[in-house]
């Protein structure tokens, strides 16, 4: 079924000049570019869309580091698209996660970790919605 997903190239992946490095796994793999922007955003913003981690104690320095500076925010589309990046982007922890993943290639951190991706249909319409409302 084809699906879009919410893809942030965080912070870390901005300022490591990582951005076509992480964009080019994701067009090579066959999705879609439906929406992508360069964006700095606050803290309110970083709020509503960890909204699900506000009250975990990992979410203060999280918030801190996806506020830092530009980040890259895209919708991508295809087939099992929420699935296809996830798998693509590796488990949370850049340490543990799988050699071949963006995480498990390029990552060191659990918390610099690159990327976002949405991890439920119902997730992925709500931060498109965030994040691109007129899409
Ligand atoms: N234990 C932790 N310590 C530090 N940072 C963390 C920790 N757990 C999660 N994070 C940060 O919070 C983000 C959201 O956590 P979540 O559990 O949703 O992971 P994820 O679904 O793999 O990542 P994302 O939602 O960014 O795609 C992580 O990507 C990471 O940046
Ligand atoms: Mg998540």
């Amino acid at each position: 079924m084809t699906q879009r997903t919410l893809v942030i190239l965080k912070p870390d992946a901005v300022r490591r000049g990582l951005v076509g490095n992480i964009l080019a796994r994701y067009e090579a793999k066959g999705l879609a570019i439906a929406a992508l922007e360069h964006r700095t955003i606050d803290g309110e913003m970083a709020d509503r869309h960890y909204a699900e981690h506000v009250e975990r104690d990992f979410y203060p320095p999280l918030r801190t580091f996806v506020t830092s500076g530009p980040l890259v925010v895209a919708v991508l589309e295809g087939d099992e698209a929420i699935e296809v990046v996830r798998g693509l982007n590796g488990a949370t922890d850049g340490r543990k996660a799988a050699p071949g993943t963006i995480r498990g290639d390029l990552s060191m951190s659990n918390r610099e970790n690159l990327v976002h991706g949405s991890d439920s249909p119902e997730s992925a319409e709500r931060e498109i919605g965030i994040w691109f409302p007129n899409l």
